[in-house]
């Protein structure tokens, strides 16, 4: 069912914009204020997100930072869970209860899902006022708008298809960066004899279906990643590519040592402790090897994961805003002008382990991992994949629903390739139905 958004009153007859949507209430613009306040500006907002590991943390302070430089507080509200799968539910809940934070890491599809709803403050003053149109990559350009209106302000580009190996490991045992998995199989059994584990990987499904991202990636390129991720294209589920990314996602279990469920900074944790040789995880893990003591050429090395040199798989942070009380609309501008800005753009993302969204960024201050990232990222959609994972290639819900079927195959041995692609071709034919027609944010075609 299509949506249908309307202002009522809650119990204290306070204004709220309630929208109805595949049917799911949610109510928003509720709170101390409401729409129709008295206009007093507000000089601090609540942000929610989940950057919560310590060198997360030290890139959200950051921005908390600037923001008082301006005169607004940023009040923190950090939900715990790698890619956001907390901070999603939480969002959602406090949305339904018509506590809608003024600040949300929303990111990709999500954004389009909530700006249909009518929820976002619309950015375009200041997007025009700072030139976004000009300085912005296409892809992210994209990414923010909904129906030529500007919804959210990008923060930063991460890579998801990074590998990093332990250079004294590689060294010690002659081993050169895998380029290909045939390679990369040949350093695993090479790392495995030497008594080292060959690849730190956690079995949490997001973290699972991100291997899994790689390798179908590392075997169609984008074009063919998009017509199953994007497109959800049930005969792309069918093909024997798809066949030939889950074989290799079931040999690579092989390599992993044990199945638990580990948040991703406990990986990155295994891997700098080099109890393993290689992992494979976007470049927010970059800062937080710092917070081990490692630096990038130096104790690790940092390349494209086998097969992906000439792609970017991306997951893109935004920050949108939540429209339901206007007296914070003036701080709101305030945050979106200000993470735009060159300089915010350099620091946060040399703390954050991404590379800014700015077409005039200088890749001289980047790191040779981001410089790489950036400049492939530059190269333009031809060779970006929207990173399924963290919500840039489908809806939450599609989304969540890949997740959980690919890691039910990574777990089942005994569920036979074809039984998973089958069950991702009904997935598919199911989303394309719900969805009537209408394609996510990362389709070229959709209506802007
Ligand atoms: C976000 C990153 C975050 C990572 C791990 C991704 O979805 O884009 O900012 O560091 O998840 O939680």
């Amino acid at each position: 069912m299509g949506k249908v958004v309307w202002l009522c009153r809650d119990w204290l007859r306070r204004p709220v914009r309630v929208a109805w949507v595949s049917g799911l209430l949610l109510a928003a613009g509720a709170g101390s204020g409401g729409a129709l306040a008295a206009a007093t500006p507000a000089s601090s907002l609540q942000v929610l997100h989940w950057w919560t590991s310590p060198s997360e943390r030290k890139a959200a302070d950051l921005l908390a930072a600037r923001l008082a430089g301006e005169h607004v507080e940023w009040r923190d509200d950090a939900i715990p869970g790698g890619a956001g799968l907390g901070a999603g539910k939480v969002l959602k809940g406090r949305v339904l209860a018509g506590d809608a934070p003024e600040v949300a890491q929303m990111i990709g599809v999500s954004i389009a899902e909530w700006a249909d709803m009518g929820l976002l403050l619309e950015l375009d003053g200041v997007a025009t006022a700072g030139n976004w149109n000009a300085v912005l990559f296409p892809t992210i350009q994209n990414l923010i708008q909904h129906r030529q209106h500007v919804v959210a302000a990008p923060l930063g580009i991460h890579r998801a298809n990074t590998l990093y190996y332990n250079r004294a490991l590689f060294a010690r045992l002659k081993l050169a960066p895998p380029q290909t998995w045939d390679e990369f199989l040949a350093a695993a059994r090479h790392l495995r004899a030497a008594g080292v584990q060959p690849l730190a990987q956690s079995s949490e499904a997001w973290q699972v279906a991100a291997l899994f991202e790689n390798l179908v990636l590392a075997e169609t390129g984008p074009e063919f990643y998009r017509a199953l991720f994007v497109q959800n294209d049930p005969t792309a589920a069918a093909d024997r590519r798809t066949a030939d990314a889950l074989q290799r996602l079931r040999t690579l279990k092989g390599w992993i040592g044990s199945l638990d469920e580990r948040p991703w900074t406990e990986v990155v944790g295994q891997f700098a402790r080099r109890q393993a040789g290689m992992m494979i995880m976007g470049d927010w893990a970059k800062p937080e090897l710092a917070e081990h003591g490692m630096a990038p050429d130096r104790d690790y090395g940092c390349a494209a994961a086998p097969g992906t040199a000439r792609y970017h798989l991306y997951s893109v942070d935004t920050l949108a805003m939540f429209a339901g009380d206007y007296r914070h609309s003036a701080a709101q501008q305030k945050l979106a002008r200000l993470v735009v800005t060159p300089s915010l753009q350099a620091d946060f993302n040399a703390l954050k382990g991404a590379v800014p969204v700015r077409r005039d960024a200088d890749p001289a201050r980047m790191d040779s991992c981001a410089r790489a990232s950036w400049t492939t990222f530059a190269q333009g959609a031809a060779v970006q994949a929207p990173s399924m994972v963290h919500r840039m290639a489908s809806d939450e819900a599609s989304r969540d629903a890949i997740i959980a079927e690919v890691q039910r195959f990574f777990l089942d041995d005994r569920m036979p390739v074809a039984e998973s692609q089958r069950r991702l071709g009904a997935l598919f034919r199911l989303f394309n139905l719900s969805s009537e027609g209408t394609r996510s944010a990362q389709d070229p075609d959709r209506r802007r």
